[in-house]
């Protein structure tokens, strides 16, 4: 057989998708919140997710709806039709824009029988998450999310492929496409044993990697240099921002979650300070939690940062909207109270910057860039050295030697400038981030501004 010929074997075609989202209709007595994009706007941003997947989109559909079908999510003669239509196309997987229960996903795939996959927007999130992980720890918080997430979901469709696929350990995802079909029931109750078996290894392994990790993390405390997280909608700009501000060689790609692991380099502010700035996990609408309980390790970093910057494609249709789903994600991990700048990035393709940057108004302290470009970073190194500053407090305390806990946390979020051990405790002289001032005000020894 030719080189050529057998490329030509090795390559599957791409699984063939179909999509399937809601537009929500108001309830008066408020009980079902709807979601603020419209499903259309929507289902773009999933055609684009299917697409980072490898998945070709064949058409879509949506139905308005009041809340979901506790059985069939859409309406029953709704999924009934899109199953006419699934057949017609010759398609793979259906792919649905809400979170589907498990019973949902069993009475869908019964409805559209055993030749087609459900997913939905998380199981798809995972699989992209599962192709793009590529440290040990990004690995291992994929899997252990796609194991949890696929453990009530069990069905006869797609065990068999889920397990062969991560049994090497690498989250999944080297063979592209999303859905092969699997060996049947009688296996299930295995395949849930060795599941469970597998989430208990794997959550071990993450100790371990965890362990050293904060040991890094602590390490790179003390080093005295205050630590910058980069946030933002995936595909906002984050990576090429960091890139642009320290010289590094970060991957960039115009896909939806390019950049899964974080990355940490120098940055030189302008008056000569160096800062550690981390490249994060991009941030999505409908971000489910256990996709954000599976990167609560990455997204700490995030939340013990002495400062946000808030990446935002300014040139994109949706920027605000995209702009709530980061806040409303930094609240869920506990991060929406630290300093951020709200950096517009893209600017250079606007027609009208101004215009387009006086639209995000209403989000403080903005900065207006272009990554590619070069423009306006200046002054955002401006503004960070300007809000590191004003953030950080000087003080000097004697804390009691019974308040150990006291130093360690002055060692992790301060700048120690003196330090000595006094018969009455340890002496310390130093900057503390603004908002930890006061669990050691009763140890201040003397006032410092
Ligand atoms: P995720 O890893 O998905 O979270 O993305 P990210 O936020 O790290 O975005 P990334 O830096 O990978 O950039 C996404 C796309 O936007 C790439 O195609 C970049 O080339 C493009 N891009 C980034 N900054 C700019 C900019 O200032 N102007 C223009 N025109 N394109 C940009």
């Amino acid at each position: 057989m030719s080189q050529r010929e057998s490329i030509k074997e090795n390559i599957a075609p791409p699984e063939k998708a179909f999509l399937v989202g809601v537009e929500w209709k108001e309830i008066p007595d408020g009980k079902f919140i709807p979601d603020s994009w419209p499903a259309e706007e929507s289902l773009d941003e999933l055609e684009r997710l299917a697409q980072t997947a490898g998945l070709e989109v064949l058409g879509r559909t949506t139905q308005k709806l009041q809340k979901p079908n506790s059985t069939t999510f859409i309406g029953k003669g709704k999924a009934t039709e899109i199953a006419d239509t699934l057949r017609m196309m010759a398609a793979d997987v259906i792919i649905f824009d809400e979170e589907l229960t498990p019973r949902h996903q069993r009475e869908l795939e019964h409805i559209f029988g055993n030749e087609i996959k459900v997913m939905d927007r998380t199981g798809l999130i995972l699989d992209i998450f599962a192709l793009h992980a590529h440290t040990k720890e990004g690995a291992l918080q994929v899997e252990l999310a796609q194991y949890e997430y696929r453990l009530p979901r069990l069905t006869q469709t797609w065990t068999q492929h889920t397990m062969t696929r991560q049994a090497g350990g690498r989250a999944g995802g080297s063979t592209g496409g999303v859905g092969l079909r699997g060996p049947g029931e009688t296996k299930l109750e295995m395949d849930r044993f060795a599941i469970r078996r597998r989430i208990a290894h794997i959550k071990h392994e993450l100790d371990v990697v965890r362990a050293a990790r904060a040991r890094h993390r602590s390490q790179r405390r003390r080093t005295g240099m205050p630590t910058v997280a980069l946030v933002g909608y995936t595909n906002a700009g984050k990576s090429t921002l960091l890139n642009a501000l320290s010289g590094a060689d970060i991957y960039i790609a115009d896909q939806l979650f390019a950049t899964l692991d974080p990355t940490t380099r120098r940055v030189t502010l302008p008056g000569g300070t160096v800062v550690l700035m981390t490249d994060t996990v991009g941030f999505i609408q409908k971000l489910p939690t256990e996709l954000i309980a599976a990167f609560r390790a990455t997204l700490e970093e995030v939340a013990e940062s002495d400062l946000l910057l808030h990446v935002i494609d300014a040139s994109h249709p949706k920027a605000r909207e995209q702009a709530r789903a980061v806040y409303q994600t930094l609240q869920e991990i506990k991060a929406a109270d630290l300093p951020i700048i709200n950096v517009l990035n893209k600017i250079d393709r606007l027609s009208d910057p101004d215009a387009a940057c006086e639209s995000l108004r209403g989000l403080p302290d903005s900065v207006a860039i272009s990554a590619m470009k070069g423009q306006g970073l200046d002054t955002l190194l401006e503004n960070v050295e300007e809000v590191l500053e004003a953030e950080m407090r000087r003080i000097k305390v004697i804390i009691p030697f019974e308040r150990g806990e006291l130093v360690s946390l002055f060692h992790e979020r301060g700048l120690i400038s003196e330090e000595r051990h006094l018969p009455e405790g340890t002496y310390i002289l130093g900057r503390i981030p603004d908002h930890l001032v006061a669990q050691f005000e009763e140890f201040r020894a003397g006032r410092s501004s």
